[in-house]
């Protein structure tokens, strides 16, 4: 069926949901997998799951499809360069990235604003995208207590609402 959008209109749309900067990873025996997405969201509290999508034509797609789960690094304000970093398509993304190994397959980045370490719990076909939905096994705090954040495809800081009454 026809979309009454075109393609670039609805990713404009997408854009205007502001959303926080994570980078998703995974490994093989062979491969560390690292990608920058704004895909992540909670999916359920009981038990702890989220989730995020991968595009299937990510050179790392096998690798994440491989693993036996993975860890979402959620970004500070400052780490817009790592963002980038971890969005360049094929590049060594590893280069002066300081890293710990998760319980499944996963890579914590130190530091970061916090690490959900997942087990997989379920894939899902997402159109053009995977769904990976994660078990949380382990909360790793980091540091930092500003986020980075993106909306109409830049980087934004969070500012304090001009005005707002603060909660009683
Ligand atoms: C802010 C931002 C958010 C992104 N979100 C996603 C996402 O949710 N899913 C995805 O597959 N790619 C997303 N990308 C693009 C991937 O990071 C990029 O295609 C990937 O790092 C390429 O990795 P590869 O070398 O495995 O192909 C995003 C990029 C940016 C800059």
């Amino acid at each position: 069926m026809e979309n009454a959008f075109s393609a670039r209109e609805f990713r404009n749309a997408l854009g205007l949901f502001a959303t926080g900067v994570a980078v998703a990873t995974a490994s093989n025996h062979r491969h560390r997998a690292g990608i920058t997405i704004n895909s992540f969201a909670s999916v359920s509290l009981s038990p702890p799951l989220v989730l995020f999508s991968a595009a299937k034509t990510l050179n790392s797609i096998d690798t994440f499809n491989d693993a036996a789960g993975f860890t979402i690094n959620v970004l500070s304000a400052d780490q817009a360069s790592l963002s980038a970093q971890f969005a360049k398509a094929g590049e060594d993304k590893w280069l002066n990235v300081g890293t710990a190994a998760g319980k499944h397959g996963g890579i914590v980045i130190t530091p970061c604003l916090v690490s959900f370490d997942c087990k997989l719990h379920a894939k899902c076909d997402g159109g053009d995208h995977v769904i990976f939905i994660g078990e949380v096994t382990d909360i790793i705090d980091g540091t930092g207590d500003q986020p980075l954040l993106y909306f109409r495809g830049s980087y934004r800081d969070l500012a304090p609402r001009s005005g707002a009454r603060l909660a009683a």
